[in-house]
């Protein structure tokens, strides 16, 4: 065996690296198994858990509206829009896997309080018509940000995100028929209808993060193609989508500095509360602790379940090696023999 020099392990990187920057500049996906900087892939296992840990939690604050939901129709469609929330949360995780961190280890950070999920989950939905506003404006508010990360540098994170648009956009247009029929209603269901309106709407514009200035990942996240746009801009194109939505809705948005910009072809809004998002963020929201509670008694609840799964995997595996077909690949005969031992 020769002795390497001791600078080849660094040049060995900076080719790899060269190489890497090359792929991301021809917008190639990058691959589970392909060379990635060490900080490309821990800032994107961050930010996928975030995003997993955001979906599971998410389903928390409009679970509490299944049993109570006004019909059978309404009750249908929420089942299976936090469902789907649920799923969105299994893909990501299972992306994030994908760069070599357990679904065990990052659960254990949310629980621990080591890793952050959507500080939009830590408000309550005090009336029904918070379903609706989640669904029109925090979904909508989470598609805006999701489309460009179909085009995300990383191939997993980048095909998730397709499907999970998708129902998204389902998500969406459920929450704008709730408040739809609320506003049209009586004059107490249209009451209602903006009260939520009024509660969400600066919430969900915190959902796209700190202004540019401040965002400490932006600027890399984005030369790697992670991101393709920034904080702000995000933010703007997602009230512009707003407004006159809120209009067709017969809503108002509780802003008085929102006005027409000729001049900038967008939407003017006004100062967004960056106080109430840090310390929402820092665990002080209304619900911080319920959320990361109910959380951990799912998990352990859930124990069972997963130990179950392991033991079922371990018997498949060891009859596997042993020769053993599976009853679905066997004779109708030999199936319920196997059923009954
Ligand atoms: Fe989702
Ligand atoms: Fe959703």
């Amino acid at each position: 065996m020769t002795t390497m020099a001791p600078d080849a392990g660094t040049q060995d990187d900076a080719a790899y690296e060269a190489q890497f920057n090359a792929a991301v500049a021809a917008e190639e996906r990058i691959e589970p198994r392909d060379w990635m900087p060490d900080a490309y892939r821990a800032s994107l296992v961050r930010q996928i858990a975030q995003h997993a840990h955001s979906e599971i939690i998410g389903m928390q604050p409009e679970a509490n509206w299944i049993t109570r939901a006004p019909s059978l129709r309404r009750k249908a469609i929420l089942m299976a829009k936090v469902q789907d929330e649920a799923g969105h949360g299994l893909y990501l995780y299972s992306a994030a896997e994908t760069l070599g961190t357990s679904r065990d280890e990052l659960l254990d950070r949310l629980h621990a309080g080591r890793q952050k999920y959507s500080s939009i989950f830590n408000y309550p939905t005090l009336t029904w018509a918070d379903v609706g506003a989640i669904g029109w404006l925090v979904d909508g508010a989470a598609i805006t940000n999701q489309v460009p990360l179909c085009r995300c540098s990383y191939g997993p994170y980048a095909r998730a995100m397709v499907r999970i648009c998708k129902e998204e956009s389902f998500h969406q247009r459920q929450g704008y028929e709730l408040l739809l029929a609320l506003s049209k209603g009586t004059e107490a269901q249209h009451a209602m209808a903006q009260d939520a309106v009024n509660r969400w709407w600066w919430p969900s514009l915190m959902m796209f993060g700190p202004p540019d200035d401040e965002s400490a990942h932006s600027a890399q996240s984005m030369a790697w193609r992670i991101k393709r746009h920034s904080n702000d801009e995000l933010r703007q194109r997602f009230v512009d989508i707003c407004v006159p939505q809120a209009e067709s809705l017969g809503l108002t948005l509780p802003d008085p500095d929102l006005t027409w910009d000729e001049e900038r072809g967008h939407y003017a809004f006004g100062p967004i509360d960056w106080d109430e998002f840090r310390e929402v963020l820092r665990g002080n929201g209304p619900c911080n602790e319920q959320r990361i509670n109910q959380r951990r008694t799912a998990h352990e609840e859930g124990a069972w379940v997963r130990e179950a799964a392991t033991a079922y995997a371990t018997k498949q595996a060891e009859r596997s090696r042993h020769g053993y077909r599976a009853p679905q690949d066997q004779q109708q005969g030999d199936t319920q023999e196997e059923d009954i031992a």
